[in-house]
C-alpha cells in the first residue's frame, strides 16, 4: 500500500512543484469550485499510477493542484464511490494521496439528502459529526504505523475550529446553512422512508454516499477535516415525492457559484 501510494505521489510531484497545505474533494455537482483555482497542473485519475477511476456521470476525476487566493491547495474534482465496487482502501487512496502530498487541512463536500425539519433544496449543513453507516471501515486490516495509531480518536473528526470558521463565513455571505451530523450510507439506491425515519431517531441530519471513509483515514493521519453538505433534497418519504439523480445534481448545480465564493473566502480565512 505505502508503494503504491508512493508511486502516485512522486508521479503527481514530478508534474507540479506546488506544495499543497490545504486539499479538497469536491462533490457531485459541485466542481465549479475547480474554475476558482489557479492551475498550475490538472491529472486525470487515469494517468496516476495506482489511481482508482470514477466511474459516475457527473464525475470527471481530476486532480487539481494550483493556488487560492495564493494558497497551494490540491483538489480532487470526482471522488471515488463504495457503491461503485471499490474496496475501502481504493476509497480512501485519493485522501491518503493528499496527505503524502502534505496538506494539513482537508475540506470535504458532497451532496446530501437532508432529513431535519428546517432543511430546503439548495441549503448547506456544516458537517459537526458523522455516523459510518457503511458497515465497513477504511482502517480495517493491519495498521500501517507510518499512517497513523490503531486506534484513531474521532471526538474531533471534523475541527471545531474549522467548524467555526465555516459558520462566519455562510454568516458572512449571507448563505442559508444548518449544522449536524452526516450520515454515511454505501448506496447507489437513495433510502427508504423507514431508513430516513431511523436515521433520525439515531440522531442524523442529513444523509449521503460518500464522506465518512475519507474522513475516517484523514483523522488516522491526523489532518484537520471540515465537512459540508450541499442539501440537494429532502430525504426519502419527507416530501412523499420520489428522488431522482437528476433533481439531485440540478439542485447542487444551481448553488455551485454561491458554493464556490464560500470555499474560497474558508480558504483564506484557513490561513489566518
Ligand atoms: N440520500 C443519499 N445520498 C444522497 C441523497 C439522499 O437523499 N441526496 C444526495 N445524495
Amino acid at each position: 500500500m505505502i508503494n503504491k501510494l508512493s508511486l502516485a505521489t512522486d508521479f503527481i510531484r514530478s508534474k507540479s512543484k506546488l506544495k499543497p497545505r490545504i486539499g479538497l474533494t469536491l462533490g457531485s455537482g459541485l466542481n465549479s469550485m475547480a474554475k476558482t483555482i489557479e492551475v498550475d497542473a490538472a491529472i486525470p485519475f487515469s494517468e496516476i499510477p495506482g489511481f482508482p477511476q470514477t466511474t459516475v456521470e457527473g464525475h470527471s476525476g481530476k486532480l487539481i493542484l494550483g493556488t487560492v487566493g495564493g494558497t497551494p491547495v490540491a483538489a480532487l474534482q470526482g471522488r471515488i464511490h463504495y457503491y461503485e465496487g471499490y474496496k475501502m482502501d481504493e476509497v480512501v487512496f485519493p485522501t491518503r494521496v493528499l496527505a503524502m502530498l502534505g496538506i494539513q487541512t482537508l475540506i470535504l463536500t458532497n451532496s446530501a439528502g437532508g432529513i431535519q425539519k428546517e432543511m430546503r433544496p439548495g441549503d448547506f449543513m456544516i458537517i459537526t459529526d458523522h455516523i459510518n453507516l457503511f458497515g465497513d471501515h477504511p482502517l480495517k486490516g493491519p495498521n500501517i504505523e507510518k499512517f497513523g495509531p490503531r486506534f484513531p480518536d474521532m471526538t474531533f473528526a471534523y475541527d471545531p475550529s474549522l467548524v467555526e470558521k465555516m459558520r462566519a463565513q455562510f454568516e458572512n455571505l449571507n448563505i442559508r446553512f444548518h449544522e449536524g451530523v452526516y450520515c454515511g450510507v454505501t448506496g447507489p439506491t437513495y433510502e427508504t422512508p423507514a431508513e430516513i425515519k431511523y436515521i433520525k431517531i439515531i440522531g442524523g441530519s442529513a444523509v449521503g454516499m460518500s464522506t465518512v471513509p475519507e474522513c475516517i483515514a484523514a483523522n488516522h493521519f491526523g489532518l484537520k477535516v471540515a465537512g459540508i453538505s450541499c442539501i440537494t433534497n429532502l430525504a426519502a418519504g419527507i416530501t412523499g415525492e420520489k428522488l431522482n439523480h437528476q433533481e439531485v445534481q440540478d439542485v447542487a448545480g444551481k448553488v455551485e457559484k454561491q458554493f464556490a465564493s464560500f470555499l474560497t473566502n474558508f480558504i483564506k480565512d484557513i490561513e489566518n
